[in-house]
């Protein structure tokens, strides 16, 4: 009889090891999916706050198109208009036309001066920047060249980069990088550097975007590495943003 007490508690005690176990893990989990779901909220807002700063701060005549996917995040395109209404540049170019050609544009017209060049790989987007800059009466402060992805040898490594036969620009002021896609080759963005160097002057601005991926990072430490850039400020924004000065 004792023997079956014993068994019966033994059991009992296991049983509630059990459901203790269980009604931990549950805990747990819904502790992880609260901070997930305040991340995200917290990031909407941030993205919400940014872009009422853009509205706020460059006198657009229209609406940007959605700022979400491949587009530049609001907080990304907030940090662009804010540098390039502080720095008023004469020249800008960019890697990637889209929402972020709109926002240099208001800008340059807001400081009164400047004219950007902005490259893209594809005929089709390239067109659709020009559309969207005319929509909202920025034609005059924007170049969007066509500037196909062409091989380029960079001592013996080869990417496929932009053909810039067609950026006739003699320095460049700022440099705005956010192309080509992370999809067309490994460490995409790096050439930009290398091949624009003798055009850039010395303390000249440049950021990248999507800085947080591993080729971005990658990127920004061989610039560093070679010389290329003298200082870097990393912001942590949706896609991270890399601010760098240029050496010459
Ligand atoms: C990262 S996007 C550049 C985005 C741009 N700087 C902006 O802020 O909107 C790089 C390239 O993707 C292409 N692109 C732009 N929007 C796209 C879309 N909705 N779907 C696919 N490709 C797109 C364009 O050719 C662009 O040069």
């Amino acid at each position: 009889m004792i023997n079956v007490i014993f068994l019966m508690l033994a059991l009992g005690l296991v049983l509630l090891f059990l459901v203790f176990h269980k009604v931990r893990r549950i805990h747990l989990m819904m502790f992880d999916q609260s901070s997930e779901l305040k991340k995200t909220v917290d990031n909407h807002y941030t993205q919400v706050e940014a872009l009422m700063g853009i509205y706020h701060s460059l006198d657009l005549e229209g609406a940007l198109p959605a700022l979400r996917g491949w587009a530049g995040s609001p907080d990304y395109l907030l940090t662009l208009a804010k540098s390039v209404l502080k720095e008023k540049p004469k020249t800008v170019v960019e890697c990637g036309s889209g929402s972020s050609s709109v926002v240099i544009a208001a800008a340059l017209k807001k400081n009164g001066s400047g004219h950007l060049y902005s490259l893209d790989h594809s005929p089709e987007f390239a067109e659709k920047t020009r559309l969207l800059l005319e929509s909202l009466g920025l034609s005059d402060w924007v170049t969007v060249l066509d500037a196909p992805l062409t091989e380029t040898n960079l001592d013996g490594e080869l990417y496929s980069w932009y053909d810039v036969s067609g950026l006739n620009v003699e320095s460049i002021e700022f440099l705005n990088v956010d192309g080509p896609p992370r999809r067309t080759n490994s460490n995409a963005r790096y050439p930009v550097l290398p091949v624009l160097h003798s055009k850039l002057s010395d303390g000249t601005t440049v950021l990248l975007d999507d800085a947080g991926r591993e080729d971005e990072l990658a990127t920004v430490q061989r610039w560093k590495d070679e010389g290329l850039i003298s200082a870097e400020e990393y912001v942590t924004t949706e896609k991270g943003l890399s601010i760098m000065t240029v050496k010459n």
